[in-house]
C-alpha cells in the first residue's frame, strides 16, 4: 500500500519575505509533477513570514507549519511575547513543531512539551514531535531508553490522537552535522519505538519519520527504511533546489 511521505521543512531562524520565491519554485515543481502523489510537503519558516506566505501560497499541495506555540491554554489574554494555537492557525499553520532538541536546550521541558502538544492538538494543529539522544547517551548504549522517556512523559494516553501526531526521530548528533546514523542503528531504534508505542499507546501504524543531515545524496538510503514515513529537513530546506531534488530522489 501507498503511504504518505511526508517532506517538512524546518526553516529554523532562517529566511526573509524574499524567501517566498524558494516556496514558489517547490510549489511550480509540484503543479508539474502530479505523479509524486503520496506525499505531504510542509513549510515551517519563522513566525514573523507565516501569515504573507500562507497567502501567497494556497493550494493542497503546499502546507505550513509553526516552530512554536504558547504553552497558555487561552486564545488571547495578558501573556507578553506567547501566541495561542488560535493566532497561529489564523496565521495559516496547520503543523507546529514542538520538543526539537534546539528549543528543548533553551526552554521547553517535558512537562512544557505535554502541555504544547494537548493545547496544539484540542486546537486542531497538527504535532510534528521531536524526539533524539546525544552523542553521550547514543556512546552509553541507552540511545532507546532516553526516548522511550521522551515519548512517556509527553504524550498523554488519554489525549494523543496519532492520526495528527507526526513523531520525528532527530538524534541531536545528527543535526546539522552531516553525520547520519547506519541504516542498521535506524532500523533498530524504528522497529523498537513502533513496538513501544503499540504497547504503551495501542497505536499500530504511527507516523514516524527522521531528521538530521538529510540530504539529496543520502535520502535514497534513508528510503530503505520501511518503517520511516518522511524527514523533516534543516539545512537542506532553505534552497528550492535542494528540497526538490531530495524528493526526486526519494520517489526514483
Ligand atoms: P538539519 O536539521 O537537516 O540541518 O540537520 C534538521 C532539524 O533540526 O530539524
Amino acid at each position: 500500500m501507498n503511504k504518505t511521505i511526508y517532506f517538512i521543512a524546518n526553516w529554523k531562524m532562517n529566511g526573509n519575505h524574499n524567501s517566498i520565491k524558494e516556496i514558489e519554485r517547490v510549489f511550480n515543481f509540484l503543479k508539474k509533477n502530479a505523479i509524486y502523489k503520496f506525499k505531504k510537503i510542509i513549510f515551517c519558516p519563522p513566525v514573523n513570514l507565516l501569515s504573507s506566505f500562507s497567502e501567497k501560497i494556497k493550494s493542497r499541495l503546499i502546507d505550513f507549519g509553526t516552530q512554536d506555540i504558547s504553552k497558555i491554554n487561552i486564545s488571547n489574554g495578558p501573556y507578553t511575547g506567547q501566541l495561542s494555537a488560535k493566532m497561529l492557525k489564523e496565521t495559516g499553520a496547520n503543523y507546529v513543531i514542538i520538543g526539537h532538541s534546539e528549543k528543548r536546550i533553551i526552554d521547553e521541558d517535558f512537562k512544557t512539551i505535554k502541555e504544547k502538544i494537548n493545547i496544539a492538538l484540542k486546537n486542531k494543529l497538527k504535532v510534528i514531535f521531536c524526539i533524539g539522544e546525544n552523542l553521550s547517551q547514543k556512546n552509553n548504549g541507552i540511545s532507546l531508553k532516553v526516548l522511550k522517556k521522551q515519548i512517556l512523559s509527553s504524550l498523554d494516553k488519554k489525549k494523543i490522537n496519532f492520526d495528527n501526531l507526526i513523531i520525528a526521530y532527530e538524534p541531536i548528533w545528527s543535526i546539522g552535522t552531516g553525520i547520519v546514523p547506519s541504516n542498521s542503528y535506524l532500523d533498530k531504534i524504528y522497529r523498537n519505538l513502533k513496538k513501544f508505542l503499540k504497547e504503551k499507546y495501542k497505536v499500530n501504524k504511527p507516523i514516524m519519520i527522521y531528521g538530521g543531515s538529510v540530504t539529496t545524496d543520502n535520502v535514497a538510503t534513508l528510503r530503505e527504511i520501511s518503517l520511516i514515513s518522511g524527514f523533516l529537513i534543516g539545512g537542506a530546506s532553505l534552497k528550492s533546489a535542494s528540497f526538490i531534488k531530495i524528493i526526486k530522489n526519494y520517489f526514483r
